[in-house]
């Protein structure tokens, strides 16, 4: 499963592009509204920091067809051929996703909270699905049972389509979804620090570290291998 990073904030982009494995960055208007500021610069800015060949993904603002269709050319034409433009899951929107589609510009139909609006970006030609998982479950609903659910239904036709499974508040929920066949997830940066850190690798590390140096002093390896 790609991971990809849910944030805006460039300290946090760069050291996870840095040292994590991401695919790209995702942001949202509520995500670039925390940054505030000349946001084109903004977004070229991490579009510099991950390179060109990581996904960005850019949501419109338009919200009438014609508008959203110009505004999505724009974005890819401003931020490069690996971005991905976010569209709501409304009508407007998947009319919107399939003439992109048609015209090649990839598309993450967003805010999806059911495997009904999954199936019709599909069918629309969406390039990603971003089901809402813990949305999902703050309103007592399954939200890794509907991303299963539309993994199934992808599974089921002859579909592009791939699920970026979006909006975690624990790192078991990514976990999870990667367990249910998501293709993909973006997870912001304290989610994604709580999927590596272990109390016990600490553990291990420091009980490594104190063998070592009873045995071997301050001596490294790389020292003793040098001779
Ligand atoms: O990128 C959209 C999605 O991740 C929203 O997450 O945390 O606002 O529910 P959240």
């Amino acid at each position: 499963m790609k991971l990809i990073l849910d944030t805006a904030n460039l300290d946090d982009i760069k050291y996870f592009n840095t040292y994590y494995p991401i695919s790209g960055v995702t942001t949202n208007p509520t995500i670039l509204s925390r940054e505030g500021g000349d946001i084109v610069k903004h977004l070229r800015t991490i579009r510099e920091i991950i390179g060109e060949d990581k996904e960005l993904h850019i949501q419109v603002t338009e919200t009438e067809y014609d508008k959203i269709v110009s505004e999505a050319e724009a974005i890819v034409k401003a931020f490069g051929k690996n971005t991905f433009v976010k569209i709501p899951a409304t009508d407007v929107g998947l009319r919107a996703t399939a003439a992109l589609a048609k015209k090649g510009i990839k598309v993450t139909v967003t805010a999806v909270f059911s495997a009904g609006q999954a199936l019709l970006a599909a069918t629309a030609g969406a390039a990603y699905v971003a089901p809402y998982v813990s949305r999902l479950e703050n309103i007592c609903e399954d939200g890794i049972g509907v991303v299963a659910e539309i993994q199934q239904v992808l599974d089921c036709g002859d579909y592009d389509t791939v699920i970026l499974a979006a909006s975690f508040k624990t790192a078991r929920e990514v976990l999870d979804v990667a367990l249910a066949g998501s293709g993909a997830a973006t997870v912001s940066a304290d989610v994604l620090k709580k999927l590596l850190s272990h109390t016990s690798t600490d553990t291990s590390i420091a009980g490594f570290a104190a063998d070592w140096k009873k045995a071997f002093g301050d001596h490294t390896l790389s020292e003793l291998l040098k001779g």
